[in-house]
């Protein structure tokens, strides 16, 4: 399978462009996390085998899962210092805007959902697990935590590779095989683009 082509697909397809021209435009940090969180989490899926339609969903659902960013204020989205209790709980909500937004995608919206809900502070703290797309979410959420852990955000600077592997191995409450597995394909990448 040829992955590149098949990430381009779906980023390509209009239902998607639609939403990210808008993130884009909006925030554009969040807009290339977004890039790289939907190539990585397909990279994952290929890793584990999984159908091309679970490949698929995994790839909208990546490109997609901080699309509730819209709805948060740039002050917030911008802030170089710890936010205050009151405007974390403001950054949370971007699951269920999300999940708002995307409501005619029923399958896509569900993972979105839950992208933080494989971590030590998980949230929405009201909404059950989802047994049906229990490995999907789990492989957007380390491929989320991972990108942002390994670039600069407007909040901190990025980590190196031994201290990711670390906070990911503390914070990462999902099957720590793909902790492992997010960690290989990072280093991959990075000999791949250093030769
Ligand atoms: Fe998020
Ligand atoms: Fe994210």
């Amino acid at each position: 399978m040829d992955i590149t082509k098949f990430f381009n697909s779906i980023l390509n397809e209009k239902k998607v462009q639609d939403f990210l021209k808008e993130l884009k435009s909006y925030h554009k940090e969040t807009y290339e996390h977004s890039l790289r969180v939907g190539f990585l989490s397909m990279l994952l899926g290929v890793k584990n085998n999984f159908s091309k339609e679970n490949i698929k969903l995994l790839g909208y659902a990546g490109l997609l899962h901080d699309i509730g960013k819209l709805d948060i204020s740039k002050e917030i989205l911008n802030k170089k210092f710890k936010l205050t209790k009151a405007e974390r709980k403001k950054i949370e909500e971007h699951s269920e805007k999300g999940f708002e937004r995307l409501k005619n995608f029923k399958e896509i919206k569900e993972i979105v959902l839950r992208h933080h809900k494989y971590q030590i502070n998980n949230y929405p703290k009201n909404c059950k697990a989802n047994k049906k797309f229990c490995k999907l979410i789990q492989i957007v959420a380390i491929a989320d935590m991972y990108d942002a852990l390994s670039n600069d955000r407007s909040y901190k600077k990025a980590f190196d590779k031994k201290e990711v592997e670390k906070i990911l191995k503390e914070n990462f409450t999902g099957e720590k095989i793909y902790i492992e597995q997010v960690v290989g394909i990072g280093k991959d990448y990075e000999d791949n683009s250093n030769s």
